[in-house]
């Protein structure tokens, strides 16, 4: 077997994180990999959800668990979103993506989702509350749509030296990747 992968954070502005992703096709070993490594970056960052851009991969995945406990851990490949409806809720939303950056965010209550899980196989779920706003979130990811498009102009104001924290950090390191000949 091949050895298990291990997955860094990516961070913005990160330009993957910015690109639609793509349909994931292969239901395969490699699949079920990145799955397992993306459940366990989530759980080591002590998010409640993860999309694959933010590990640097343009495919349309997304993890999430709402609780924390092993078996609310839900997968979603080549996720759609069917429907939204409820009440727009403003609620305050992180993401590991923006380290130490929180927004008030409005979205929908409920969401009815269709995806493939990590064989393929089709399923629909409606989600209200939390898990709603997870996906709805992580969805976001796989258009290239990110906290920061989402927040109040109060909200950038109020983040913009972290903002630019991780603007600056991001260009340094891309630096010095350059300097190392990477
Ligand atoms: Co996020």
């Amino acid at each position: 077997m091949a050895d298990a992968l291990h997955f860094d954070l990516t961070l913005y502005p990160a330009p993957v994180l910015r690109r639609p992703a793509l349909p994931v096709t292969a239901f395969d070993a490699e699949l079920e990999r990145i799955v397992a490594a993306m459940l366990e970056r989530m759980v080591e960052s002590r998010g409640v959800g993860l999309a694959a851009p933010q590990v640097g991969l343009k495919k349309r995945i997304l993890v999430l668990n709402a609780s924390g406990e092993k078996e609310d851990a839900r997968v979603f490949v080549n996720p759609e979103v069917l429907e939204r409806s409820g009440a727009p809720v403003l609620f305050e939303e992180g993401c590991l993506s923006f380290p130490g950056i929180f927004a008030e965010i409005e979205r929908p209550e409920a969401c009815r989702v269709r995806a493939l899980d990590v064989r393929g196989q089709p399923f629909e779920l409606a989600l209200e509350g939390f898990e709603s706003r997870i996906l709805q979130h992580e969805h976001d990811h796989l258009e290239g749509v990110l906290l920061v498009d989402r927040m109040s102009a109060a909200d950038k104001v109020r983040n913009k030296t972290a903002l630019e924290e991780l603007v600056r950090d991001y260009k340094r390191k891309q630096a010095a990747e350059a300097a190392a000949g990477r």
